[in-house]
């Protein structure tokens, strides 16, 4: 025993009751973080050197991948087929653009893809590179986009494609 110590216990008990009352007053708080400071936090860490290591046996079996990523984390907002407006979509009033028109501004520029889908967007696309899927997801997910539903979606008869 180190008499000293006695008269500091009380102290702490008393300064701990304290701490857990006004806690217990404060309403809680289960707002997530700022969707724009996520998005900036994801820029900061993103880097095409994330993607580097990551090797395939086969790119069917990176596309049977990118097709399970798509539909567990992508389909309810994109669809499908990747034209976006779902029902998923207008119930929550989010404005989806098709992943799959011809024209697309990313056709040709996969590296841009992965930065989107790694950090996100403010207009409600999700920040998947903080809280979501690893890299090897999201290289499999943009094969699958970029090397199989948009060719199959191009390929569809005439009116029905993008
Ligand atoms: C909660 C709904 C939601 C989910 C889930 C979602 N997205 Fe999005 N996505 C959006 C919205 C809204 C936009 C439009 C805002 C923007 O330009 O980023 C978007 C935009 C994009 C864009 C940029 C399109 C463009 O032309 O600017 C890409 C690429 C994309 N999403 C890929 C994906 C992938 C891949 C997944 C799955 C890993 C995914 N998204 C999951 C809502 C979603």
């Amino acid at each position: 025993m180190i008499p000293r110590a006695r008269g500091l216990r009380p102290a702490i008990a008393v300064a701990f009751a304290m701490t857990v009352a006004v806690a217990a007053c404060e309403k809680p708080q289960f707002e997530p973080p700022d969707r724009a400071a996520r998005i900036a936090a994801a820029d900061e860490i993103f880097s095409m050197a994330l993607f580097d290591s990551i090797a395939w046996p086969s790119d069917s079996i990176r596309a049977l991948e990118g097709n399970v990523v798509y539909s567990t984390y992508c389909r309810n907002c994109h669809g499908a087929l990747g034209r976006g407006e779902t029902d998923y979509d207008a119930r929550r009033g989010l404005e989806v653009p098709s992943l799959v028109a011809p024209a697309w501004q990313y056709a040709e520029a996969r590296d841009s893809v992965l930065h989107r889908v790694f950090v996100g967007h403010v207009q409600g696309m999700p920040t998947w590179g903080v809280a979501g899927i690893s890299p090897r997801e999201m290289d499999a997910v943009t094969h699958y986009l970029m090397d199989v539903l948009r060719p199959e979606v191009a390929a569809m008869p005439a009116g029905d494609g993008g």
